[in-house]
């Protein structure tokens, strides 16, 4: 696009897979390795080196949601919204937590470091309801834990208390 900054790195990326067939998902992780997303100024490059359109490229990548379109937060926070934690009162929590960290419509703190996303169970339902910090389990979070999981995530993003 006219006016942006080439991103640095991604001309060698792209030289290796130039004109080939079939890529597109590998020429996505490997410029998802690189930046930790797939920036919106890489899609007429890409489409450019692999001889596609770019509204083609960016459907494909948008279609897929193991890859970002966006730079990922310092701090996730994966809140379990799987069954056992939705009956122990995980939306509730949820929502206040977003509330503490006043988040954006893309789950995301003012200063975008602390995003919040969604996910289901991956088997942890013995603490449920639980989240996810970077990671590392939070279980049997009660409202009253609430304060206390957004004054943690801010301090991990490097941020004031929430
Ligand atoms: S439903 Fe949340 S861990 Fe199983």
């Amino acid at each position: 696009m006219p006016g942006q900054q080439p991103l640095a790195g991604l001309e060698g990326i792209l030289r290796e897979y130039q004109g080939r067939r079939g890529v597109l998902l590998e020429v996505f992780h490997r410029v998802q390795d690189a930046y930790g997303y797939v920036p919106p100024e890489a899609i007429e490059p890409i489409a450019r080196a692999l001889r596609m359109h770019a509204p083609t490229v960016y459907g494909t990548l948008t279609f897929y949601t193991e890859f970002r379109t966006a730079a990922p937060p310092r701090v996730l926070v994966n809140m379990c919204l799987g069954p056992t934690c939705h009956l122990r009162g995980a939306e509730a929590i949820r929502r206040i937590l977003e509330r503490r960290l006043q988040l954006d419509e893309n789950g995301r703190s003012p200063d975008g470091a602390v995003g919040v996303h969604v996910v289901q169970c991956a088997g942890h339902c013995h603490v449920a309801p639980l989240a996810y910090l970077n990671g590392q389990v939070r279980g049997r979070l009660a409202m009253s834990d609430v304060v206390a999981l957004a004054e943690e995530a801010r301090f991990l993003a490097g941020g004031a208390s929430a």
